[in-house]
């Protein structure tokens, strides 16, 4: 099979990413037949995913606007996934201006390397390869320290992605030690797949959680996403499903609101 150019050496066509995955859902090029083969089963077991998955970026762009609207101008965007329509520094920029300020974060080579083509002339934003469970490196990284002063206020972003850190991996612990590196606090940003009260999601949980899978996932319900931030401030209206995480005025929220796959939390961090 011929590597497209966009493909750094060393990744396997033939083995799905996450990053990928969720890239077909959004309807972006950046995916392989193994990739469209695993995201058709998911789409069997939950039709909606692609909604899902659009809803979910909808409450990054409202997460990150209110933020802005807080005073936050910078943000760590951790399993950033690979870039798409309203990446969070243009919806930063456009919400903060020029003094805006963010690092993603992803493991997966795909994400990184369209992400370092795309922010290659931009000296605002950049994106560092890693592990986020690796949270002391992560914040210790020159690249996080060039572009974010933690003594001040930074918005910590973990969307879509806490459900493929284990329970073994100590979600929460992870969280807490994000925020306690914030010497000048900030916000802790999460929307967390669940299949409470969705029995489809169950399904399209169980295709993550066997053979063939890019990795396991683990939903979790609605107290459980609180426990992940146990000890931080959880701004209003808390933890909602996804469309209902304060939806702009203007728009429709969809019927089926109370009933989407999902969980969105934002959360205030004290000064260290
Ligand atoms: C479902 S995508 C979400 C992308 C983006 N946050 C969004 O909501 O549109 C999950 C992303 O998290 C990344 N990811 C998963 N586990 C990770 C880890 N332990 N460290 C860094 N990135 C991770 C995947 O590579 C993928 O790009």
């Amino acid at each position: 099979m011929e590597r497209p150019d966009w493909a750094p050496t060393g990744v396997d066509p033939t083995v799905p990413s996450v990053a990928r995955v969720y890239d077909y859902y959004l309807g972006g090029s950046h995916n392989f037949a193994a990739d469209r083969t695993f995201a058709a089963g998911v789409l069997r077991a939950l039709p909606g995913m692609a909604r899902v998955a659009q809803e979910n970026r909808a409450f990054l762009r409202r997460a990150v606007s209110h933020l802005a609207a807080l005073g936050v101008d910078q943000f760590l965007d951790l399993g950033s996934g690979i870039p798409t329509v309203g990446n969070v520094h243009e919806v930063a920029r456009a919400a903060c201006g020029p003094a805006a300020r963010v690092v993603y974060v992803d493991h997966d080579p795909v994400a990184v390397a369209h992400g370092r083509a795309l922010l290659s002339d931009d000296p605002t934003a950049a994106i560092v390869q890693a592990d986020l469970t690796d949270v002391e490196p992560v914040l210790a990284h020159p690249i996080v320290s060039d572009h974010l002063d933690l003594d001040r206020p930074v918005a910590v972003l973990l969307i879509s992605v806490l459900h493929f850190v284990p329970d073994a991996a100590d979600p929460a612990g992870i969280l807490r030690r994000y925020a306690a590196g914030l010497a000048g606090g900030g916000f802790v940003a999460v929307s967390h797949a669940s299949s409470e009260g969705v029995p489809a999601a169950e399904d399209a949980e169980a295709v993550y959680n066997r053979a063939g899978s890019p990795h396991s996932m683990r939903m979790r319900s609605a107290a459980e996403v609180e426990q992940l931030l146990a000890g931080i401030e959880l701004l209003p209206p808390g933890v909602v499903r996804i469309p209902l995480w304060r939806p702009d005025p203007l728009d429709d929220v969809p019927v089926d609101a109370a009933t989407y796959p999902g969980y969105a939390v934002v959360a205030r961090v004290e000064p260290g």
